[in-house]
This record gives C-alpha cells, structure tokens and sequence, in this order.
C-alpha cells in the first residue's frame, strides 16, 4: 500500500486564495490536505486527487452545540480525512475520552481517522518502556468502544507525534519513530483490537529529513505541519513518496 503523506496547514494560511495556491500544487494522490474549517468548500472544490481532510470534529451530527462542526456536516463537503486528538487541541483540553467520542463519531459517519498520539518530553526522558506506555494508554482509550465499527487499513491512521518534536524543528531519530510505530502495530493488533493500521510520523518532518522516515517499512507515512507551508519544500516530499512508493 502506498505510503500517506498529510499536510496539516493548522491555523494557516490567513486566506482562502492563498489555501487553494497552496493545495492544488500539492493535489497528487496519496496526499491528504487538512484544512481549517473555512477553506474546506473552496478547496474542496479545486482538489482532483488529493484527499480533503479537516483537522477537527464533533461528535454529534446535528444540534445545540455551538460553534461546533460535525461529521455529516464535513462528509458533505467531500472531507475525506479527519485528525484527532492533535496534541495542540489536547493542550487546550481535550481528553482521551473526548477523543474517544470524536473517533467513534467519524468512523461511524464514513470518515478516515488519523488518530495522534505521543508522549511529551518529560515522558521520553525516562525511556522508551515509558513512552510505549503513554501512547497505549492514549490508544486504548481513544479506540475503546469501536470493535463494531470495521476498522481497516484504510479507515483508520495512526500518527505517531511525539510533543517534543512537534514545531521544534528536532525530529525524533527514525530508529525511535520506527521502534514506536512497531510498537503501536504490535499493541493493536492484540486480541482485543485486532487492529492492522498505518503509522504515520509527524513532528519536525522537512524535505531534508522525510527519506529518512518514509524508507522504513514500518512508517506508513508522514503528518507535516509547517513545511507544509513553504510550497517547494512540500513538492519535494511529495516526490520523495512518489519515489518510494
Ligand atoms: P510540524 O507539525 O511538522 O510543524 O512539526 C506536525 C504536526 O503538528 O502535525
């Protein structure tokens, strides 16, 4: 299966042209633009093969929940991809459990999950077994409940973000991020999830930094926040995939 390389513009650009210059020089298969919520219908509507993705969700399709966008709401937008649990939107509060609601609600409604987790610095200082116990515990939280949902390699993605590295410009060494996404592979595909997903990596992943990353088998991909920005940088990456791939 060809390796998935997802831009996440974040809070960016600050226009809607500048989003649509942005995305369709990156509208190649096996590319996911997550977009804020106000650039989803015009990009949307330049995008041939690039996936459309949004960055947020609720978990409820309709009703009294101000300032909240939904599943149904996005499917109808032709949002293909949807990212969870970030750790910037953890930052500001959200829990395991509310990640829980949000991936039941997007698998149920036909929306491709990438599901983020990764442990913060203080975690990973004390070692790896600390750090693949952080992100079981954010995994078996964030997937409970969802063994009637058909989750497949396709409908969910796993990115592996480690905090530290996210915006830091210090990406993890490939060796950790390879060991993690092993990890993950191995947890769900346990007894009780039976899970076989892809892993991404994101955090600090650069045109310079991104073979490193992509040529192991056990990374499925790349979640790329700011040079997701820098338009030549991106182009790069996306043939770099191309190459691999
Ligand atoms: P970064 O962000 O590439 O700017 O480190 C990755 C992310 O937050 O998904």
């Amino acid at each position: 299966m060809a390796k998935l390389l997802a831009a996440n513009f974040k809070m960016n650009p600050r226009t809607a042209a500048e989003a649509v210059r942005l995305a369709k020089s990156y509208d190649k298969k096996d590319v996911v633009v997550a977009l804020p919520f106000p650039f989803i219908a015009t990009v949307g509507s330049v995008l041939k093969n690039a996936a459309l993705g949004a960055q947020d969700i609720f978990w409820e399709n309709e009703g009294a929940y101000t300032g909240e966008v939904s599943p149904i709401q996005l499917k109808s937008f032709g949002v293909r991809y949807v990212i969870i649990g970030h750790s910037e939107r953890r930052a500001l509060g959200e829990t395991d459990v509310v990640v829980n609601k949000k991936v039941k609600a997007a698998l149920s409604a036909g929306l491709r999950t990438i599901l983020c987790v990764g442990e913060p610095l203080a975690v990973r200082r004390k070692g790896l077994a600390a750090a693949e116990r952080f992100v079981q515990s954010q995994l078996a939280t964030a997937l409970a409940g969802t063994a009637g949902l058909k989750l497949t390699v396709q409908n969910l993605v796993i990115a592996y973000e480690p905090i530290w590295a996210i915006g830091t410009g210090r990406a993890a060494m490939s060796a950790d991020a390879v060991a993690m996404a092993q990890f993950i592979k191995k947890f769900l595909k346990t007894k009780t999830h039976n899970l076989k997903p892809r892993v991404l990596y994101g955090g600090s992943v650069n045109a310079g930094n991104i073979g490193l990353f992509l040529s192991e088998p056990d990374i499925d991909g790349a979640l790329v926040g700011g040079a997701s920005l820098k338009i030549r940088e991106f182009k790069k990456m996306i043939l770099a995939n191309q190459l691999i791939g």
